[in-house]
Order: structure tokens, then sequence, then C-alpha cells
């Protein structure tokens, strides 16, 4: 084979590689199903411990979604793997860890609520 097809040849396979290996990350539309069914999950799952402005047995959840506005891939990846974030002032958050699906849903829902804090469904 000649030398520079191969070159081309491994580059265009590099390319493809790349290309299934970056998987855009997305959040699913908040639909009036996923309100509810993350209300739900909240009352269930969240409210125990937090409140949405104050803090409680947890930080306000208000500021919890704040410090993640701008990467909610990684508040995903934090309800799917809770590990400590600020040891000195509070215990870690010892909760069963959401399922991708789950954790996507409760991001959407969340910052949606930051940014319609007078959704009616916004926790308490
Ligand atoms: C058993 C009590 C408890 C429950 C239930 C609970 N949390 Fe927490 N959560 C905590 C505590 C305590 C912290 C602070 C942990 C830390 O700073 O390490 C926290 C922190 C957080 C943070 C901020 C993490 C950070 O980076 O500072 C988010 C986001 C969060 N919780 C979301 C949730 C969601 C969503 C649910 C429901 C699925 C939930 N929590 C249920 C106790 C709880």
């Amino acid at each position: 084979m000649d030398r520079s097809f191969k070159i081309a040849l491994s580059l265009f396979a590099l390319l493809v590689g790349t290309l299934f290996a970056v998987e855009v990350f997305s959040l699913p539309k908040v639909t009036p199903e996923l309100k509810t069914e993350a209300q739900e999950y909240y009352n269930n799952e969240c409210k125990a411990c937090h409140r949405w402005a104050r803090k409680f047995a947890a930080p306000p959840m208000k500021d919890n979604v704040a410090q993640y506005a701008e990467n909610p891939e990684e508040m995903v990846r934090y309800l799917m793997h809770p590990t400590p974030k600020h040891p000195e002032i509070w215990p870690p958050m010892e909760i069963t860890p959401l399922t991708e699906n789950q954790a996507k849903m409760m991001t959407a829902w969340l910052l949606y609520i930051l940014e319609n804090p007078e959704d009616p469904g916004r926790p308490k």
C-alpha cells in the first residue's frame, strides 16, 4: 500500500474514533410530565434533608444548584456518585445514588426551577 494512503487511512480511522467517543451531553426537556416525575422524586428522596432557600440537614438546594448552573454535567455526575464536597462544614451526602436518567431528570428540573422560581412546583 502506498505510504500516504496508509497515513490518510489512519487519520480517517482516528477521526471516526473521535466522533464516536465524544458523546454530546444533553439534558431532557422540561415537560409537564418531567416536572411531575421530578417533583415526586424530590419529595421522596431529597426533601428529607434539603430546603430550597435555607439550611436544613443539608445546604440550601438553591445554592447547590446555582453552583452547577454553568456545568450541569458535573451535577449529573455528583448525583450518580456523591463524594464529600465540604467536609469541614457538612457530612457527606448519603443517599441511594441516582441512575443516569434520574440524575439528568433532577438536574434539568432543578436548573429550570432555579431560573423559574415562581413555578408552583418549586420545592419549599
Ligand atoms: C440524607 C440527607 C440528604 C438527602 C436525602 C439528599 N441530600 Fe443532597 N446533600 C446532603 C448534604 C449533607 C450535602 C452537603 C454534602 C457536602 O458538602 O459534601 C448535600 C449536597 C447536595 C448538593 C450540592 C453538592 C455540592 O457540590 O456542593 C446537591 C446538588 C444535592 N445535595 C442534591 C440532592 C438531590 C437532588 C437529592 C435528592 C435526590 C438530595 N441531594 C438528597 C444531604 C442530603
